[in-house]
C-alpha cells in the first residue's frame, strides 16, 4: 500500500532526530482557546477578520500581519513565502513587492494566488484564496513613502529574487543609490509596489478539543458571500 510506504518513509526520517530526544511525531496539543460559529462569524468575512486581526494586535503576537502568499507558475508549480499585509479594505488585501521578482512574474502569468494567517496563540488560521490585481501607482506612492529611507534604498538596490554572485552587489547596489539620492525624496522605483488580493473564498479556523475544530468558509459569487461549515 503506496500510503503505508509512504508514512513510513516520514516516520523513518523523523526517526533522525531520536539522538536529540526528539520525536516530531510525539509533538502535539490541545487546542481550546475558544469557539466560532455562523452567528459569531457574521456576514461579512472582511469585517470579521479585521476582529480576528485586531484582536491578535491587541494580544501582540509579533508578526501579525505575516502571512504566508502562495502563488502558481506557468508549469502550474505551486511557491510559497512569507510578505507583511500592508493594508485591508472592503476590497481586499494589500503587499508590497518587486514586480519583477520570482513572485511578480508568476502573478503576471497566473493571478490567482492564495493568503495563510496563523496566530497560534489564539489557535487560528484564515485561508484566502482570489485573484491579485496591481494597486494604484499613487497608493504604492504613497505606501512608499511612508516607508524609512533604508527601506527605499533597499528597494532600489535589491533586484529581488534575480542570482546574484555575492553580498557585496548589493552593498554597491546600496551605496550608489545612497549616492545618487542624497538630496530630495527618494522616489519609487517603477518596478516595485503593491498588490491586492480579491478575496474569493475566506476561511477562518479556530482549534477546538480532539482535533474537532471549527471551520467557517464563506464564498463569494461574485456580489454576495455565502457561509458554510467545513468539517475539521
Ligand atoms: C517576516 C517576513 C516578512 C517579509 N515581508 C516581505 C514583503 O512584505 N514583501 C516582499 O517582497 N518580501 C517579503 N519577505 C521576503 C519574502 O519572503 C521573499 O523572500 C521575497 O519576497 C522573494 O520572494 P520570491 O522570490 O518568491 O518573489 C518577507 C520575509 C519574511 C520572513
Amino acid at each position: 500500500m503506496l500510503w503505508l510506504s509512504t508514512w513510513g518513509q516520514v516516520l523513518k526520517k523523523s526517526n533522525l532526530l531520536d539522538h536529540h530526544d526528539l520525536n516530531i511525531a510525539d509533538i502535539r496539543k490541545e487546542y481550546r482557546h475558544t469557539h466560532i460559529d455562523e452567528t459569531i462569524v457574521g456576514d461579512d468575512p472582511i469585517l470579521f477578520f479585521s476582529k480576528w486581526f485586531t484582536e491578535a494586535h491587541k494580544a501582540e503576537i509579533e508578526d501579525v500581519n505575516a502571512m504566508t502568499f502562495c502563488t502558481v507558475d506557468a508549469a502550474n508549480k505551486p511557491h510559497a513565502r512569507i510578505v507583511l499585509l500592508k493594508g485591508l479594505d472592503e476590497k481586499g488585501f494589500v503587499f508590497f513587492t518587486n514586480y519583477n521578482s520570482a513572485k511578480g512574474k508568476e502573478l503576471h502569468s497566473n493571478p490567482h494566488a492564495a493568503i495563510v494567517f496563523y496566530w497560534k496563540e489564539l489557535e487560528r488560521q484564515v485561508r484566502i484564496e482570489g485573484t491579485i490585481e496591481k494597486v494604484s501607482a499613487q497608493e504604492s506612492d504613497d505606501y512608499f513613502q511612508s516607508r524609512p529611507k533604508g527601506s527605499k534604498l533597499g528597494a532600489w538596490s535589491s533586484p529581488q529574487s534575480d542570482t546574484i554572485t555575492d553580498r557585496s552587489i548589493l552593498d554597491k547596489n546600496h551605496k550608489h543609490y545612497e549616492d545618487k539620492f542624497k538630496e530630495g525624496q527618494i522616489p519609487r522605483p517603477e518596478y516595485w509596489g503593491g498588490y491586492r488580493l480579491i478575496p474569493q473564498t475566506i476561511e477562518f479556523w479556530q482549534g477546538r478539543a480532539n482535533r474537532l475544530h471549527d471551520r467557517i468558509l464563506f464564498t463569494n459569487d461574485g456580489n454576495n458571500w455565502a457561509k458554510s461549515r467545513l468539517a475539521p
